[in-house]
């Protein structure tokens, strides 16, 4: 059985002051029956000291060793934290920076080869899922970073995060029926590209307390992608709980 997965993904929020918080309360939070990460700001990094009953993930970083790129963060100086999880393709990333396919497929890369967990993450627009076409759009999405990386180049564990976009922030959520449908078509063109690699498939889009469980009882969801319900330690708990008791 796939072990569940829970990250969260706490965006542009969090002082250094407030992880220390955050941590303070969710610290006796203790799960054996499925992984978490917390895919915290770099400037919060440091507070994490490796000890904490999760794993720490990063949300971008520029896909070069080093050298003259202002303002980037390479995955080196992330390691150094403990970073063992990377977003990649966020729908925000790719819709206020810019970040392309090409782009996204040097990111992959790159973490790839310096030993990170990519979690790839796609989804479609509410006028693509209105029109039916939902389906092809995140399959060709994922196509297009995993396409021409060759078997050996792929991670031992591959994570791919389905958020449909008009569900990222907006309390608007994917029915657990569209989303297992989704999730499923993922994992078909992830095996015709990988054989049988280790996959693990989060869904992601105002996912809380109260609809966790009902993601969970279906059969190709392992996890989720949370945002704003990971930001307090008590509701991620109960959160996590709730979701690893009906996961299918
Ligand atoms: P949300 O964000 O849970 O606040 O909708 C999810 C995400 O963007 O990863």
């Amino acid at each position: 059985m796939r072990r569940p997965l829970f990250v969260g993904n706490w965006k542009m929020n969090k002082t250094a002051a407030e992880t220390q918080l955050f941590i303070e309360n969710f610290k006796s939070y203790k799960n054996d029956n499925c992984d978490i990460a917390i895919c915290a700001p770099f400037t919060a990094l440091h507070v994490f000291d490796g000890n904490e009953n999760f794993k720490l993930g990063a949300q971008n970083f520029y896909p070069a060793a080093k050298g003259a790129f202002t303002g980037e963060v390479s995955l080196e100086m992330l390691k150094e934290y403990g970073v063992s999880y990377i977003l990649i393709g966020h729908s925000e990333r790719r819709e206020y920076f810019h970040e392309e396919d090409a782009f996204l497929q040097e990111k992959y890369r790159f973490a790839v080869q310096e030993k990170l967990t990519p979690i790839l993450c796609v989804g479609e627009t509410l006028e693509l899922r209105q029109k039916g076409e939902a389906l092809r759009f995140c399959g060709v999405q994922v196509k297009a970073i995993l396409e021409n990386i060759k078997v050996e180049g792929l991670p031992n564990e591959m994570i791919i995060a389905y958020e449909p976009i008009w569900a990222i922030g907006t309390g608007y959520h994917a029915s657990s029926d569209d989303a297992q449908e989704m999730c499923a078509h993922l994992r078909q063109i992830v095996q015709n590209l990988c054989g049988d690699c280790e996959t693990r498939i989060l869904y992601g889009g105002s996912v809380n307390t109260d609809n966790v469980a009902s993601y969970m009882s279906k059969e190709d969801i392992d996890g989720a992608l949370i945002g704003g319900a990971s930001l307090e330690a008590e509701s991620f708990a109960a959160l996590i709980t709730e979701g690893c008791v009906t996961h299918a």
